[in-house]
């Protein structure tokens, strides 16, 4: 049987050391390889205006080889039809097509596009959660021109967020960093009557700091979301910085105060759902928040589910991995689950979230 899979594959070449996406792909493989004899892999990287040689899919898919240890035969896309006759005439194994993003019609849904793309296999298995608030022609439309079901990694990654979000066990807390505070801000408004505690940092952090008249400096922050800011800080179940680590004028991290009382309160949890990271993990010596936390929904006894490319890389990194109860490969798609939006890639699958 020919499939097609889905993958999010959309990973930085200098970041596949740390990359939990290619770690997911390639346990996947494991599984579809023995199911499928013929794999044609399709996945995007980064937001392209057209063909761009700098986010080819080429690194990734040798990178993936090696995870797997096994060749991946990599296609071009600029012509389908070439692509077709290569996949269908060539030997049975692993193959990866060159990023849909170079397709007009891929972010659009395009149906003709998504018939071409369909046309390429027998079977279409869409592994990729990441994706699964875009409804775009390689996850949603192709799905009206060929059998379509959810890969593992799918299935996975939507039975882990249910669990944490339908059935917490409690306290439950939800764990807030990263730079932008209106990406974050529709979780914290869904999930704020469900939690126990948000525990804030990042520039997510600042915006509450500033919010309650304390001077941010030049530190990173969100001034039209101020209001809103002051508007959950009246609930006590939210919680920001009490002390900060600093730079040229700018908070960097949590301070020691603030990470002691953050791993206090993951250690009586009994839900932790983390998503960015708490300070500038990249700057030397302004990674020491996040990695507290880190450490802490390690040796809780909570269930823990981390999400986001930065933070699963933190854990990664401080090889904790497998110590967390589910690291998630969504970016955007966790954080639309998280705030109650529709996916539309697992609307088309019918599987209910
Ligand atoms: C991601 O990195 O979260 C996914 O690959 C989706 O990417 P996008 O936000 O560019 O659609």
């Amino acid at each position: 049987m020919i499939a097609l899979i889905r993958m999010n594959l959309d990973i930085e070449p200098s970041e596949i050391a740390s990359s939990l996406r290619l770690r997911r792909a390639a346990s996947s493989l494991a599984i579809l390889r023995k199911r499928y004899g013929k794999i044609l892999i399709l996945s995007h990287r980064g937001r392209p205006k057209g063909r761009d040689g700098k986010l080819s899919l080429r690194p990734i898919s040798e990178a993936l080889s090696k995870a797997i240890r096994k060749k991946i035969i990599f296609l071009d896309n600029s012509d389908l039809c070439f692509a077709r006759e290569a996949f269908f005439e060539g030997e049975p194994g692993v193959y990866m097509l060159e990023n849909l993003r170079f397709l007009s019609g891929e972010n659009d849904n395009d149906p003709v596009l998504a018939k071409k793309l369909a046309s390429l296999g027998e079977v279409f298995v869409n592994d990729d959660f990441a994706t699964a608030h875009r409804a775009a022609a390689s996850n949603v439309g192709i799905t009206s021109f060929i059998r379509s079901l959810p890969g593992p990694t799918l299935k996975d990654e939507v039975a882990a967020l249910k669990k944490a979000v339908k059935r917490p066990a409690r306290p439950f807390v939800l764990v807030v960093g990263g730079v932008k505070m209106s990406d974050k801000l529709p979780v914290i408004d869904k999930l704020l009557p469900a939690v126990d505690r948000v525990l804030l940092g990042g520039g997510v952090g600042n915006t509450f700091i500033k919010a309650s008249g304390s001077n941010v400096g030049k530190s990173v922050y969100e001034k039209n979301l101020i209001k809103e800011a002051s508007r959950l800080s009246l609930d006590d179940k939210v919680v920001f910085p009490i002390d900060c680590r600093m730079k040229a004028g700018s908070i960097l991290d949590i301070g020691p105060n603030t990470a002691a009382l953050y791993a206090s309160v993951i250690k009586e949890a009994g839900t932790v759902i983390w998503a960015g990271p708490l300070g500038c993990f990249e700057t030397k010596g302004f990674s020491g928040g996040s990695e507290v936390v880190a450490k802490a929904c390690a040796t809780t006894k909570a269930y823990t589910l981390i999400g986001g490319g930065e933070t699963t890389s933190i854990v990664i990194g401080m090889k904790l991995d497998k110590k967390i109860g589910f690291m998630s490969t969504g970016g955007g798609a966790m954080l639309d689950f998280l705030a109650g939006k529709k996916l539309p890639a697992l609307d088309v699958l019918k599987i209910s979230y």
